[in-house]
């Protein structure tokens, strides 16, 4: 089986709601696993990944879809790999994907609004990945809608994901080719392991978890995600009726429901756990 699973707010405690001390039990219950293949999706790069190992005691992966999915890495020993394939098959599916054109029409685009919506530090940016701060939520849509409209009228086959970060109370926007995505990673990862959809299962807690939490994989929501996800997603599941695959976590008296405690909730409720 495959569990893929989102760190910040997922796996990591990172956010204000309570944290029940389960991330050693989450570990423990899944050695037990025999044939796991254990994923983290994520926002992070690998610099930043390395960063989360040291400060909450994250354990290697068996693949990182890291950059919210436009880098894929393999565990090779102690090391994390990067499989160029996935850059290949990217360059080759998305001919026409322009970093440096998008972003200076975009900057148009922002033009006098800069002090609201601005690119992120140079270190998250890679060639797939244009991301932006959104210091004025109220703005959102608006910011959005232009960015959306732009590369629609470009042809550009691009999403635009939005999450918020709770911890610096600011809007996180990723534009990304339609097929690097958090979800596009899953995708290639499942077909380059030859495995069944149907034996996979994504768990995480905000926007840029959105795309594989309603694509018909089995789902889990944790506790702490924000009611505005957990509106979302119920909707986007209903619109494709795949209500039965996303799972809300609740909590329990022995776990919380937060965090590593929502994950095992969510695995034990689709049987990937005992
Ligand atoms: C991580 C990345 C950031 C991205 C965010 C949401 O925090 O560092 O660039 O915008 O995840 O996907
Ligand atoms: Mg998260």
């Amino acid at each position: 089986m495959i569990i893929i699973c989102d760190l910040d707010r997922t796996l990591i405690p990172n956010g204000i709601d309570e944290y029940d001390q389960s991330l050693p039990v989450f570990y423990d219950l899944l050695s037990k696993i025999k044939d796991l293949t254990l994923v983290y999706a994520t926002g992070r790069n690998l610099e930043l990944f390395k960063e989360a190992e040291k400060d909450y005691g994250i354990k290697k992966p068996d693949y990182l879809l890291a950059s919210v999915g436009t880098e894929v890495y393999q565990k090779n020993g102690n090391e994390m790999v990067v499989d160029d394939n996935w850059l290949s098959y990217l360059k080759e599916k998305q001919p026409n994907w322009n970093r440096e054109e998008i972003v200076k029409d975009f900057d148009l685009l922002i033009e006098n609004k800069k002090d609201q919506v601005f690119l992120q530090e140079d270190n998250v940016q890679n060639e797939n990945k244009i991301s932006y701060y959104l210091k004025n939520i109220e703005i959102k849509d608006e910011i959005l809608g232009g960015f959306k409209k732009y590369l629609e009228e470009k042809n550009i086959n691009a999403e635009v994901v939005y999450s918020y970060d709770p911890h610096k109370s600011v809007g996180l926007i990723d534009v990304l080719p339609h097929f690097a995505t958090k979800l596009g990673a899953v995708n290639y990862l499942v077909q380059k392991l030859n495995a069944d959809k149907e034996n996979a299962i994504y768990c995480g807690d905000s926007g840029n978890d959105l795309l594989p939490l309603t694509a018909g994989f089995k789902a889990v929501l944790v506790k702490n995600a924000s009611d505005e996800v957990k509106e979302e997603a119920k909707k986007i599941v209903q619109e494709k009726g795949f209500e039965n695959k996303l799972y809300i976590a609740k909590g329990n008296e022995v776990l919380n429901g937060n965090y590593s405690s929502g994950v095992i909730e969510g695995l034990k409720y689709f049987g990937f756990l005992e």
